[in-house]
């Protein structure tokens, strides 16, 4: 009895493991029928598209400075680009064509180059956030694109609170970004009053006006408002005014002793009144030798 049941639990412990050879034959079979049409498959499909990662995915523009966002894709096939504004999922165009009302959206793509252009005119700064560049591949492909556009308007370099010391050199640099939207050129003042350069007639020690603008284009603006030997009577607020965009205001304080914060290390090339001293005393201790 022992020995028929025996008989049997071998019988099928051995049909179990054909069984299993048999699947896994099977499996084996099903997945080298896979890669072959796979292989055959690849065999006349040419890559699949690629994006070229070298173009700057974080752009910053100023309010009504055109801004390119640049999306160029190797091997495009037969596949579409498309531009996606992500703040409301919109589709702004795919391929060449325009899927937006806004006329400031445009897709630069020269004939038969790899460059889908996504170029928004006189750009607000509600405009600023993520855009999407998108390639129709199954599933899709796509890029993120940051654009911030900025409050056009001048800024001064540095602390808004400007410790110098008496008779040192005073340098403000104002910047403005400038495009084909033109912002002007800029003035100074300090309070309401326009800052006045100086005339020939006050000129310092080596000849050179006390109080100097000089501003230069150059993509940006660049203006720099200097003053020598700064006086107390030179402390106030200093603004640079652009012509059509926002001022930038720097509060100005000259003081006689050191201030621990912000203090401004400029002095005159022709030295502070320390070095002078320190070069007389040399040239006396130099004649004492001989
Ligand atoms: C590749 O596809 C083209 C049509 O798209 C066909 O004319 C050509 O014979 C194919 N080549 C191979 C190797 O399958
Ligand atoms: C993008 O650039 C802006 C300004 O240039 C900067 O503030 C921001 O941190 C940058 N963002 C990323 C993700 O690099
Ligand atoms: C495509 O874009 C690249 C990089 O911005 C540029 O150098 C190239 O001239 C563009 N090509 C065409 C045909 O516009
Ligand atoms: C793209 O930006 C969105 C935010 O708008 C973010 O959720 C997502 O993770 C980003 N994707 C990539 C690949 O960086
Ligand atoms: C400069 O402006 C600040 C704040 O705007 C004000 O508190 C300060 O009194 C002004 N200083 C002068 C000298 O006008």
């Amino acid at each position: 009895m022992l020995c028929r049941w025996l008989t049997v639990l071998i019988l099928a412990a051995f049909l179990l493991v054909i069984e299993g050879i048999a699947v896994t034959q099977g499996t084996f079979a099903r997945d080298q029928k896979l890669l072959g049409a796979n292989v055959f498959g690849t065999q006349n499909v040419t890559n699949p598209p690629t994006f070229e990662m070298n173009m700057p995915r974080n752009v910053t523009t100023a309010v009504g400075q055109t801004a390119f966002l640049h999306c160029r894709v190797h091997q495009l096939g037969d596949k579409e680009v498309s531009w996606m504004r992500k703040r409301d999922m919109h589709i702004l165009s795919a391929g060449i064509l325009m899927y937006t009302s806004d006329l400031r959206f445009q897709v630069i793509h020269p004939d038969k180059s790899e460059n889908w252009t996504l170029q928004i005119k006189s750009p607000q700064i509600r405009d600023s956030g993520v855009y999407e560049c998108q390639v129709s591949t199954e599933p899709k492909m796509s890029l993120n694109y940051s654009l911030n556009v900025d409050a056009a308007g001048a800024r001064i370099l540095g602390p808004s609170d400007l410790y110098v010391k008496t008779g040192s050199l005073l340098t403000l640099t104002c910047l403005m970004s400038q495009g084909p939207h033109d912002l002007g050129t800029v003035a100074w003042y300090r309070g309401n009053e326009p800052v006045v350069t100086s005339p020939h007639s006050e000129n310092d020690v080596n000849g050179e006006p006390r109080i100097t603008v000089k501003t230069e284009w150059s993509g940006a603006l660049t203006s720099r408002l200097k003053i020598t030997h700064a006086k107390s009577s030179d402390s106030g607020n200093y603004s640079c005014v652009p012509t059509v965009a926002q001022r930038a205001i720097v509060n100005v304080h000259v003081i006689n002793g050191e201030h621990p914060a912000a203090m401004q290390h400029g002095n005159t090339a022709a030295g502070s009144p320390a070095s002078k001293t320190v070069l007389v005393m040399l040239a006396f201790f130099l004649g004492q030798l001989r």
